[in-house]
């Protein structure tokens, strides 16, 4: 966190509340480098966590009333700790209440707060904003409660807290990757257990490029759900030939290949994704770690885009064009939509020397193509949520 802008969140929170803050505490949004659609399937992924965070800087109260402000919308809630209950108008609201609604139930004796929020994670970008919100705000209960919480538990009620009180039925990924995040690392995790391995992710000569489409994304609730089904029924058919399968995890693609003329066509199409995904996952970490292959790291990049595009079908126009923009400029290694798609991001890693060049494509034609202008940014990969004591 920049001196500025931490400088200017204390401000504020003197400002509004006339006191001395205790704390402040962040939480990362992130960028999945590839394994998408897979995390509800038991699978795998490989996210880094970004330089972009929701931080909250915050003072603890003697009462149960939680009192926070938030900087970039200039709304104030209340709520007591006692009586939590969704608000349809005021709806980032739900982030912190859902966070210490869930905690609560969970045992966790929380303390009031006063707070202060700024976020600095492109919203609805497809960058996890609200998991970097939950994170940010589970760290911040934590702490000015005096409660230990183990990091994957915290990861696990964050992502309770969206799927439960929110009402987003996402996976794990975002909340533990916002949570677990390391420097220079990504991070390889294993959905099906939480098991997950940090695997040395240094830019050298290269650029972690994230492009935004700027397209909102419209039908996503309802198409990610609708996925999220057929990976189901595609289960259940499959169990039938291949007995003992619980997630599309557990089906590997020669023994899929032989049954999957039993599926309607629809479900065929996105299991073969997920269970392709899972082993490009898988072969990214091995290029990453015991090849330095970087190239081939990027083929599969690649790869993932054209599933997601033609298999899976949650890429959308403003993706595609903005991908193929980045296959076209020389230098690109890798590019693909990230997240759960219908707008949003690309993800891109291109060499040093192509950069400009990139940028300049992507400037001129992507507009040309949709419409729409694009925002690109240069990211690392960066820790994972922390506190600052004032
Ligand atoms: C969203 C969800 C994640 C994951 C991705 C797709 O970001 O929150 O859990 O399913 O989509 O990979």
């Amino acid at each position: 966190m920049t001196a500025d802008r931490k400088e200017k969140l204390i401000n504020s929170f003197k400002e509004r509340f006339g006191m001395n803050p205790d704390i402040i505490s962040r939480g990362p949004g992130r960028v999945n480098l590839i394994g998408e659609h897979t995390d509800y399937n038991q699978g795998f992924v490989l996210p880094v966590a970004i330089d972009r965070d929701i931080a909250i800087v915050s003072k603890v109260r003697d009462d149960r009333i939680v009192r926070l402000y938030s900087l970039d919308f200039n709304i104030e809630v209340e709520f007591p700790l006692d009586n939590i209950v969704y608000d349809e108008d005021n709806k980032w609201s739900n982030y912190p209440k859902g966070v210490a609604r869930i905690l609560q139930e969970e045992g966790y004796n929380l303390r009031g707060m006063d707070g202060v929020i700024t976020g600095n994670v492109p919203q609805g970008a497809g960058l996890s904003s609200s998991a970097a919100f939950e994170v940010a705000m589970a760290m911040n209960f934590e702490k000015l409660s005096g409660l230990e919480i183990d990091p994957v538990k915290m990861a696990l009620l964050s992502q309770k807290a969206e799927n439960k009180f929110v009402g987003v039925n996402c996976g794990i990924m975002d909340q533990f990757i916002s949570r677990m995040g390391k420097k220079d690392h990504a991070l390889l995790l294993d959905c099906r257990n939480l098991e997950f391995d940090l695997v040395p992710f240094v830019l050298e000569d290269v650029k972690l490029v994230v492009c935004n489409t700027n397209k909102t994304r419209g039908l996503m609730d309802s198409e990610y759900n609708a996925r999220r089904r057929e990976c189901e029924r595609g289960v259940k058919l499959l169990e039938e030939y291949l007995p003992g399968i619980e997630s599309l995890r557990d089906v590997e693609l020669k023994d899929f290949m032989k049954c999957k003329y039993h599926l309607p066509e629809v479900t065929e199409k996105r299991c073969r994704y997920v269970i392709k995904e899972n082993d490009r996952v898988l072969e990214s970490v091995e290029a990453l770690e015991e090849d330095e292959d970087l190239i081939r790291f990027g083929e599969l990049m690649n790869q993932s885009h054209i599933g997601l595009r033609d298999d899976y079908e949650v890429s959308c126009p403003e993706l595609d064009a903005m991908v193929e923009i980045a296959w076209k400029t020389e230098g690109v290694i890798g590019s693909r939509m990230t997240g759960a798609g219908f707008g949003g991001c690309t993800v891109t890693i291109v060499t040093d020397d192509a950069f400009d060049v990139l940028v300049e494509n992507v400037k001129n034609e992507y507009p040309k193509r949709t419409g729409l202008k694009p925002e690109i940014f240069v990211f690392s990969a960066e820790d994972g949520a922390g506190t600052i004591d004032i």
